[in-house]
């Protein structure tokens, strides 16, 4: 049975139990009906919670696909998430408590991070960052990269954070597209009981970025465990944090930024071989985070909140950093692998701080399921309230593992759909409110608009079609960073003459009830693990070894990972397949890109299928790659290359 014929037969719903909802933020239907009518208004109001130091003249301004929320407000992100804490009860409330993969703790309150904010905001502005530049992130999950990013937002630099786990190649990249003067980096992090030498890794990359002036390194390196991460500074260029903490003031200024000022890019993959960089701005981003993370989350004071996500990856930066710190809540920073030491690590964590709602992503909860219910029983989880989800179609089997082992029986569990262009959260249950069903996300936030449509842009009532936003909202992308047709190409021009209408990328479903069911990307983005990584950047990737000369890259489903990359190479003359250029091959594609990307599987192959204008023909490869009966091949060149590379394809698993 194939995943959407599941789908389509998952009839259970779950209610929200009557103890929750009568202690929900969001009870009835009040806000999501008031929101519907008016979502300017609805966002205006959340926009109203936030601190500004300026009222903004002018809510919303929509000129397709072009908008501005909030014109003429000013506000601070590092204000809203620390300084406007610190006057209250909340002054000595932990806003952070760090777990290192090592075992080791910290517990910042939000006074500790406003200090740690302001000193390294003035390392910054030492370092001679000024509004506007960009400065990139690499850095392990650490507070200091919570400090980090904050920082970057109080004197108004844009920051760029690159995950830890992706290569020097891939940081370099980065860094270049949007020219930063600053890296942060440290001398390593830890992994899976392994150390990342991330500091050697910046070395690599900014030797080919001419726009880098320093690099600031925090020390993570503990003695006697992982002596090995030493980093070799060059003076002049790089510096301490912990020496240029010593030799700055305590007390930096925010700066008062437009709303429409950019906050952050974050790089994610898309349908060609270059990532691109997302940009979202302060005022819309902030509201759409924290109006998101109060009400999906049902944040109160008293929560223990647990985002599993690195920082990364928009979840990170949206509800790890921006969202709950703007609501002034708990967070859980968890610095490694989720079985280091054992496979309860994770589970030891919510015992341990009493955690009370838990957000992590369906490959993770497929990884618990198949390591056994024994780990997380072992452990008292009692406290937990909710669970969430979030980064790809959470199959129902999933679901109902999480609902009973993990939240036995009494947590609600929110499926929630969005996208690094999106921001925050888009299609997800409110707590209190939705009777959920496994495996479905649910219906749109109040304030977001959906629709399924078909490829003319019609609306599908009932059943499949193409996900789309169809009024602007205040965390949207305003950007690419540097290619604004790329923005308009990709995100508003699926339906001609339609520039209003923002197409995801993904395929939908609507049932009978109104409830939506992704069904994941319609594009050339694999979703693995969770993570986005496009296909032409692995055949890029591919074909810049000597060896190869085609590549194709299609996914494959896998029951941990969601999706597998599986890889179509063609050599180049001279060369003869083999099990070791096999794992050559798989090695450099995890050197240029990161092991996120390195394929699963690799066939060696003398031709392509290819329509008869010479394009490769990936539908068929996936064909293959799943071993399904292969789809309509009339536009095919030569038919018989298909049918030896599935016999071929057969014989080798
Ligand atoms: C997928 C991650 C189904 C989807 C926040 C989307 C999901 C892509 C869900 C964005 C969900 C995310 N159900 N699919 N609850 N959440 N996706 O930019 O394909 O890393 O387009 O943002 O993940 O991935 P991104």
């Amino acid at each position: 049975m194939s995943d959407i014929d599941v789908l389509l037969q998952e009839h259970r719903l779950f209610p929200p139990s009557p103890a929750f909802r009568a202690a929900a933020r969001v009870q009835d239907t009040q806000l999501q009906d008031a929101a519907a009518s008016d979502p300017v208004e609805f966002w205006a109001r959340e926009a109203s919670e936030l601190t500004w130091s300026k009222p903004w003249d002018t809510v919303m301004h929509w000129t397709p696909p072009h908008v501005t929320w909030f014109a003429g407000g000013e506000l601070n992100a590092s204000v809203n998430c620390v300084d406007r804490h610190i006057h209250g009860s909340r002054r000595n409330k932990a806003a952070i408590i760090w777990e290192g993969e090592p075992g080791d703790r910290r517990t910042y309150t939000y006074w500790d991070v406003y200090r740690e904010v302001n000193l390294a905001a003035n390392m910054l502005k030492k370092l001679g960052v000024v509004k506007g530049d960009r400065v990139a992130i690499y850095l392990p999950m650490i507070p200091e990269a919570v400090f980090a990013m904050l920082a970057c937002a109080r004197i108004g630099a844009v920051h760029t954070v690159v995950f830890g786990g992706f290569s020097p190649e891939s940081l370099r990249d980065r860094i270049n597209d949007c020219g930063c003067k600053v890296l942060i980096t440290a001398d390593g992090g830890y992994r899976r009981g392994q150390i990342v030498p991330l500091k050697r890794h910046a070395d690599k990359a900014v030797a080919e970025c001419p726009t880098i002036e320093h690099m600031l390194v925090v020390m993570r390196r503990r003695s006697g465990v992982g002596d090995e991460m030493a980093a070799e500074m060059q003076e002049g260029r790089d510096h301490w944090w912990h020496r240029l903490k010593r030799d700055v003031p305590r007390e930096c200024a925010p700066e008062a930024m437009s709303a429409e000022d950019n906050l952050f890019i974050l790089y994610t993959s898309g349908t060609t071989g270059k990532p691109k960089g997302v940009v979202h701005t302060t005022g819309g981003y902030m509201t759409g985070v924290s109006a998101t993370s109060k009400y999906v989350f049902d944040l109160k004071e008293e929560d223990v909140y647990w985002c599993t996500a690195d920082i990364g990856w928009i979840t990170g930066h949206s509800y790890l950093v921006y969202g709950p710190l703007a609501n002034g809540a708990t967070c859980i920073v968890y610095e490694g692998a989720p079985d280091w030491p054992e496979k309860d690590r994770l589970w030891e964590i919510c015992e341990r701080y009493g955690v009370t709602i838990f957000y992590t992503a369906p490959t993770a909860i497929r990884a618990f399921m198949k390591w056994g219910a024994s780990y997380v029983e072992k452990h008292d989880l009692s406290q937990l309230r909710l669970l969430g989800s979030v980064g790809e179609p959470i199959n129902p089997e999933a679901w109902m593992w999480y609902h009973e082992t993990v939240g036995k029986q009494h947590c609600p569990i929110v499926d929630t759909w969005w996208q690094t262009e999106t921001g925050a959260i888009m299609i997800t249950p409110l707590p209190g409110v939705t009777s959920t069903k496994p495996g479905s996300a649910t219906t749109p936030f109040p304030g977001v608009r959906v629709a399924v449509l078909d490829s003319q842009g019609d609306q599908i009532g009932v059943g499949g079609g193409l996900l789309a936003l169809t009024h602007p909202w205040p965390s949207m992308l305003r950007t690419i960073w540097g290619d604004d047709q790329r923005y308009i190409d990709t995100y508003f021009s699926k339906w001609p003459g339609r520039p209003d209408l923002y197409f995801a990328g993904d395929g939908a479903k609507r049932d009978e009830d109104g409830y939506l069911w992704i069904l994941g990307r319609v594009d050339d983005v694999l979703n693995v693990a969770g993570h986005r990584i496009g296909t032409m950047e692995v055949e890029s990737a591919l074909v810049d070894h000597p060896s190869v000369a085609e590549a194709a890259v299609v996914g494959k489903t896998h029951d941990i990972k969601g999706q597998a990359i599986a890889a179509f190479v063609t050599l180049r003359n001279g060369f003869t397949a083999s099990s070791s250029l096999r794992d050559e091959l798989r090695e450099h594609v995890a050197m240029k890109i990161g092991a996120l990307a390195r394929p699963d599987d690799i066939l060696f192959s003398a031709d392509l299928p290819k329509t008869r204008s010479g394009k490769i023909m990936r539908r068929l490869l996936r064909d293959i790659a799943e071993g399904r009966a292969l789809g309509d091949m009339s536009t095919l060149a030569d038919a018989t290359v298909v049918d030896g590379l599935r016999a071929q394809y057969e014989a080798q698993e």
